[in-house]
C-alpha cells in the first residue's frame, strides 16, 4: 500500500463528458489526486469551468472536442491527447445521455442514440485509450455506468439496458486486458442531481420515490461519484477489476 493511499501524481487521466455533472466532478478529483487531465465533451460544449476548477490544483488540463458517436473523432482526439502527453494512464469513460421514454413509445433514434452514446461510444474510446495503456503495462479503464444497469427503473428501459451493457462491457474487457496491467471496472451511482436528471427530481412525487428507495434518504452528489472514480483510478484498487462499485445508498441491496 502506498505512504499517501489514492495518490494519482503525474498520472494522465482523460474523462469523456467532463463539461459539466459526473465528469466535471470527477475531473476536479482526479486533478486534486495529482492527475494531469484530457478533458473533453462534444464539440460546442464549454471546458472553461472545469478547466478552471480543476487548474488550481496545479496539474496540466489539455481540452480537446470529442463527440464519442463518432469515430473519427475519437482517433483524433486520443491521438491528440497522445501528442500532448505521449500517453493515457486513466481513461473515465464517462458521456452519457439519458432521455427517458416508455417502451411503446421507443424510436429506432432513440434507440440508436442512446446505443451510439453510451455504448458503441464508451466502447471504442475505451478501445483507443488500451491501445496506448498496453506498451506500458499499466492503466485504468472506468465506466460510468448506474444502477439502472443492475435494477430497473420504469420509462427508461433503453437506459438501463445501455447501462447494464456498459457494466457487462467491463467486465468482459476487464477480463481481457488483465494480462496488460489494465483494470476495467464500473462505477454505478443512483440518483445525483444534475443536467440529466433536474427536471425529474423537481417533480415531487418522482423525488419521494427515489427517496423512498435510497436506504440513507438522500441523494448521490457529484463528489460521492469521483470519490470511486479517484479509488478505483489509483495504484491501490490494483486488485479490484471486472467489478461493478455500486454507489447508492444502498438502493440496489433491498
Ligand atoms: N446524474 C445521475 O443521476 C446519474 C446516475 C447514474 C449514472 N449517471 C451517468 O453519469 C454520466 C454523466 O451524467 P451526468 O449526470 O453528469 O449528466 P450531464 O448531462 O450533466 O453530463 C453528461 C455530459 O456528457 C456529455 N455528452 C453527451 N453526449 C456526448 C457525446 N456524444 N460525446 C461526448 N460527450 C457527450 C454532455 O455534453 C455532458 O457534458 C452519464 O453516463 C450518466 O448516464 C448519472
Amino acid at each position: 500500500m502506498s505512504e499517501a493511499m489514492f495518490r494519482l501524481d503525474n498520472k494522465v487521466a482523460v474523462i469523456t463528458g467532463a463539461a459539466t455533472g459526473l465528469g466535471a466532478a470527477a475531473a476536479v478529483a482526479l486533478a486534486s489526486a495529482g492527475a494531469h487531465l484530457g478533458i473533453s465533451d462534444r464539440p460546442g460544449e464549454s471546458l472553461e469551468d472545469v478547466a478552471a476548477n480543476a487548474g488550481q490544483y496545479g496539474r496540466r488540463v489539455f481540452k480537446f472536442a470529442m463527440d464519442v458517436r463518432v469515430l473519427d473523432q475519437i482517433q483524433a482526439g486520443i491521438a491528440a491527447v497522445e501528442s500532448e502527453f505521449g500517453h493515457i494512464d486513466i481513461l473515465v469513460n464517462n458521456a452519457g445521455i439519458n432521455r427517458p421514454t416508455p417502451g411503446l413509445e421507443v424510436t429506432p433514434e432513440n434507440w440508436d442514440d442512446h446505443y451510439a452514446t453510451n455504448v458503441k461510444g464508451g466502447f471504442f474510446v475505451a478501445q483507443a485509450a488500451a491501445k496506448l495503456m498496453i506498451p506500458r503495462g499499466w492503466g485504468r479503464i472506468i465506466f460510468i455506468a448506474s444502477q439502472s444497469g443492475l435494477i430497473a427503473i420504469p420509462g427508461q428501459c433503453v437506459y438501463c439496458s445501455t447501462k447494464g451493457a456498459m457494466i457487462q462491457l467491463a467486465r468482459a474487457l476487464g477480463v481481457e486486458w488483465a494480462k496488460h496491467g489494465i483494470t476495467v471496472n464500473a462505477v454505478a451511482p443512483t440518483f445525483v442531481e444534475t443536467n440529466l436528471t433536474r427536471d425529474r427530481l423537481q417533480d415531487p412525487e418522482f423525488l419521494r420515490f427515489v427517496l423512498g428507495k435510497i436506504p440513507c434518504g438522500k441523494l448521490a452528489t457529484p463528489q460521492d461519484v469521483a470519490a470511486a472514480v479517484v479509488y478505483l483510478a489509483s495504484e491501490d484498487a490494483g486488485m479490484v477489476n471486472a467489478s461493478v462499485l455500486t454507489v447508492d445508498g444502498g438502493w440496489t441491496a433491498w
